[in-house]
């Protein structure tokens, strides 16, 4: 470890929108598909990494609700990088200690990337260093109504309803709450990406297009966070 990495204090949970992947290719000159494999091959180097590092929670944004919007052609090749990536996930963390999720919806996926999921999630339950979420057809409203269709199937009373009860029945009702949201690529917004979860999350944004994003990049995040007062409503 350098001493860049050791005067770093980790956060338990950082998040990561992972954009610019078509600029990326653009600049090439290459088709889009060539920004995805690249911006594929940058997260599965940032998790082992980031497993490295200690962090205990990584999550990213792998593919929107709103991205069934594109055209089939890019659908179909983030779906095969998708569908490669847990292929063969137990060879590529074979030496790390990564424990594997996803959260999204499932009803909308290829059965055979749903059966990917379960056998990741499965094979790679029993780890115990990063904990690792892809957020796979995500989005914070879908989860919202989803959460509240539940609650309302479940019958539960009003005066049982608070923030507690509601987390529970959220995708992410297992991780903590993100403390730094991470964004490459110049956007400076959440587009539908843990909008409960990330009411107070530190964000930090970046000229950097995904797949150039390495682990020097989350460190630099890192430090910012380190200096940012954390207030939560209070007075420090
Ligand atoms: C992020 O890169 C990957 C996904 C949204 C699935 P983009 O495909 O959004 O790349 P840009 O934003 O067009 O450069
Ligand atoms: C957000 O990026 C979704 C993912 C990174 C998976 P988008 O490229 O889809 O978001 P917008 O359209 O710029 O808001
Ligand atoms: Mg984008």
């Amino acid at each position: 470890m350098n001493d860049s990495k050791n005067s770093i204090t980790l956060p338990d949970h950082i998040a990561i929108i992972m954009d610019g992947n078509g600029r990326w290719a653009k600049k090439r000159g290459l088709p889009r598909s060539a920004g995805h494999r690249q911006g594929a091959n940058a997260i599965q180097n940032l998790a082992i990494e980031c497993d490295k590092l200690g962090l205990k929670y990584l999550t990213v944004y792998a593919f929107s609700t709103e991205n069934w919007t594109r055209p089939q052609k890019e659908i179909d090749s983030l779906m095969s990088l998708i569908r490669e990536f847990l292929e063969d996930t137990e060879k590529k963390f074979e030496k790390q200690n990564i424990r594997i999720r996803t959260i999204g919806r499932l009803d909308r996926l290829e059965s055979d990337i749903v059966e990917g999921i379960k056998r990741t999630v499965k094979n790679n339950a029993q780890k115990t260093g990063l904990t690792f979420t892809m957020a796979i057809d995500y989005g914070s409203r879908d989860e919202i109504i989803h959460a509240v269709k539940q609650i309302i199937k479940n019958g539960i009373k009003e005066e049982d309803i608070n923030e507690e009860l509601f987390n529970s029945y959220l995708y992410t009702h297992d991780l903590p709450y993100p403390d730094l949201i991470i964004r490459p690529s110049g956007e400076q917004r959440l587009s539908n990406f843990l909008l409960w979860q990330a009411s107070y999350s530190e964000l930090w944004y970046s000229n950097i297009l995904w797949p150039d994003f390495r682990i020097k990049h989350m460190i630099e995040a890192i430090k910012v966070y380190n200096k940012r007062e954390r207030r939560f409503g209070g007075i420090k």
